[in-house]
């Protein structure tokens, strides 16, 4: 189902697009939960980490002084946002899993800069995060549209609509668009996963639209695993908290005092795991699965991989995708990496 809203409002008001109808998030959740509690090893999805609670604690998450990511990412947008707007060529944004719209304003505040700002288009799976995000947005750069865009990445990137067709119906040529995924959100997607999903970025843009992506580079696995295991125990919080969406939701009966945090960088694959480890045996009951789940004392359940890239599987995932990567930024450290890619024609 879709809900337009647009009609009689000022010119600049946002219009947002909703695909998910009200019972999407439950059946999602639900298939997510029985499958994974029924696989060995057993594991969550990290997408459900994120409901009020699970989002103020990432927010909190990213001023810690372990957790680099984000404040590297910062650092690189805020030194080189000019610049990789000039190298974008364009003169449009979409944001894919756009949230609060934070970091956003850098580079709206350079395409400003520039002179080429026309369009915003945000992506994420609230429609209250988006909202709000996109009337703050068409308020405060004058003359930018705002198309929102409300949907799950696995379903609903085919739909953003960077093209505006004409009253004909005919697609208008335009300038290039630039789509973004910051955070180092793609290395929450298991490798193998990936793939499809940069095909899926790769055809909802035109050739010569360019790809943004921030990616959390391979280091000394120390930080790395500093930065999920924080001494103030707010990653704890954060990972256990997904027990208490499912008690929340589902009904579960979860005792959260009776599960650890873990997370360590796991070598052969590049990236760090995050766990919950139960301190005993116990079941748990999901009522509204009709689930009964049994967990021996030390068996974990795997909740999120956060991959840690080198810059070659970067340049070598997008380019398998059609995106061929035009320039790469870092901070002085090189923690983390902006890469910029433009599609290709492809055959
Ligand atoms: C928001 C997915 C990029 O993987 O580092 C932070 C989430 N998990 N601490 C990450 C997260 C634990 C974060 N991402």
């Amino acid at each position: 189902m879709i809900i337009r809203s647009h009609a009689a409002q000022p010119a600049s008001a946002p219009v947002v697009d909703n695909w998910l109808d009200a019972g999407w998030a439950d059946r999602e959740l639900r298939a997510d939960v029985s499958v994974g509690l029924s696989s060995r090893p057993k594991e969550l999805p990290p997408k459900w980490f994120y409901d009020d609670h699970g989002s103020d604690l990432f927010e909190q998450i990213t001023r810690l002084d372990e957790y680099y990511p984000t404040r590297r990412e910062r650092e690189i947008l805020e030194r080189e946002a000019g610049s990789i707007v000039a190298a974008s060529g364009a003169d449009s944004l979409a944001e894919l899993g756009s949230g609060t719209s934070t970091k956003t304003r850098i580079l709206l505040d350079a395409f400003a800069a520039a002179g080429q700002l026309r369009r915003y288009v945000p992506f994420d799976n609230s429609e209250a995060t988006l909202r709000a995000a996109a009337d703050e947005l068409a308020a405060g750069y004058a003359g930018l549209r705002v198309h929102g865009v409300v949907g799950d990445f696995e379903h609903h990137l085919g739909r953003l609509p960077l093209d505006e067709p004409a009253d004909s119906g005919a697609v208008q040529p335009r300038p290039p668009f630039m789509v973004m995924l910051l955070g180092g959100t793609i290395g929450n997607f298991a490798p193998a996963k990936r793939p499809a999903f940069l095909d899926v970025v790769a055809a909802a843009m035109r050739p010569g639209d360019t790809f943004l992506l921030g990616t959390d580079l391979a280091k000394d696995l120390g930080r790395v695993e500093a930065a999920y295991n924080d001494a103030a125990g707010v990653t704890a919080e954060f990972n256990l908290n997904v027990l208490s969406v499912l008690n929340r939701r589902l009904g579960a009966d979860f005792d959260l005092d009776a599960f650890e945090h873990e997370a360590s960088f796991d070598v052969d694959n590049e990236w760090i795991e995050m766990r919950l480890r139960p301190t005993r045996a116990q079941t748990v009951h999901i009522p509204a699965l009709e689930m009964t789940v049994d967990f021996a004392a030390g068996e974990h359940m795997r909740t999120e991989i956060s991959a840690k890239f080198r810059p070659e599987r970067v340049r070598a995932e997008l380019g398998a995708a059609g995106l061929v990567v035009q320039q790469m930024w870092t901070d002085a450290q090189s923690d983390y990496a902006l890469t910029l890619a433009r599609r290709i024609r492809r055959p």
